[in-house]
């Protein structure tokens, strides 16, 4: 018996597979979500997953660990074992970001393999019907004009919404009053409600909103208009030009994953990626495909560092003060 061990593990090896990328993945998967549910990253993971248990022969079980503008649940894969079953979704706020705002105890780059690049949406300047402003000059000035800051909802320091918030008050000298929730999918609630004013959302967490008539929308940070949602004005056409952000969005493992059982996640998330069901889905909520020379994990690794170099020095400038 012993014989058929050794010369087993000396096949997997000399083929180049280790024993458990072999079976990989023999049970189903976490998918660690770190914000609420109903909101955008959440959404995101539910159409990929479903997408990529068929190729993948398991689910991926959904997880949403939220807090800290979603450090804690990426803190939650970093800990996990490097064996392919824990995976955090995430984007330019948790994996760039979160690293700017937090001290905190995993490194965003060397704890974490990068697996896929998904798709991207603009973020976009959308408030209460309350708001007496029906373009952007109009929201601008209504905000110049008031006593106090408007209270803009977010999901969290370092999240996108926040990071959003941040680079509008940069740009403009206007000042938010930041409204933290665990996910914009709670701060969405409360701007139906009229309980804040304005979020600087993403386009796919706001878009069903703005065409249901319960909140209005001003601008998309792009340069061009987003398809399905043709009459929002780009930030160019309404008055802040040059005001753009793309957030993007990816999945990564821990560091040490075994590299074939990154190709196999890599693989089925490209897979779902060229699905059209899914492809449809994520048209409809205004998200962007990847480009198809990005699609290698190196991809997603190269634009993390590069968004790092790039944000960093804003959002270091903006101090910001845990609540
Ligand atoms: C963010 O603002 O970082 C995300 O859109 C929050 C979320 O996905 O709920």
């Amino acid at each position: 018996m012993r014989k058929v061990i050794l010369a087993t593990l000396g096949a997997l090896l000399m083929s180049g597979g280790s024993a458990p990328a072999q079976n990989y993945p023999s049970h189903p998967i976490t998918l660690v979500v770190p914000f609420s549910a109903g909101g955008p990253t959440d959404a995101m993971a539910r159409i990929m997953a479903d997408g990529m248990k068929t190729a993948l022969g398991q689910s991926l079980l959904i997880e949403n660990v939220t807090g800290a503008g979603g450090s804690i649940g990426v803190g939650r894969v970093a800990r996990a074992a490097p064996d392919g079953y824990t995976v955090s979704i995430g984007h330019l706020g948790t994996h760039v970001a979160n690293g700017a705002i937090y001290k905190l105890d995993y490194d965003l780059v060397t704890d974490f393999e990068p697996v896929v690049l998904l798709p991207s949406n603009p973020m976009i300047f959308v408030s209460t019907n309350a708001v007496p402003a029906k373009t952007l000059p109009e929201l601008l000035a209504w905000m110049k004009a008031r006593p106090s800051p408007p209270t803009a909802g977010t999901a969290g320091a370092g999240s996108a919404s926040h990071v959003a918030g941040l680079y509008f008050e940069s740009v403009t000298g206007i000042k938010l009053q930041f409204v933290p929730y665990r996910g914009t999918a709670p701060a969405m609630t409360d701007l139906v409600a009229g309980q804040i004013e304005v979020i600087v959302d993403q386009t796919s967490n706001s878009i069903n909103q703005v065409r249901a008539g319960t909140i209005r929308a001003y601008a998309v940070t792009a340069e061009k208009r987003v398809e399905t949602a043709p009459d929002i004005p780009t930030t160019d056409e309404a008055g802040l030009p040059e005001f753009h952000m793309s957030l993007w969005s990816g999945l990564w493992v821990p560091k040490g994953t075994p590299k074939d059982i990154v190709a196999k996640l890599n693989a089925a998330a490209v897979d779902a990626m060229n699905d059209p069901v899914v492809r449809k889905k994520f048209e409809n909520l205004g998200l962007q495909m990847p480009p198809k020379d990005q699609l290698a994990p190196e991809a997603l690794g190269a634009l993390q560092k590069s968004e790092i170099t790039k944000w960093w020095p804003m959002l270091k400038a903006a101090n910001v003060k845990m609540e």
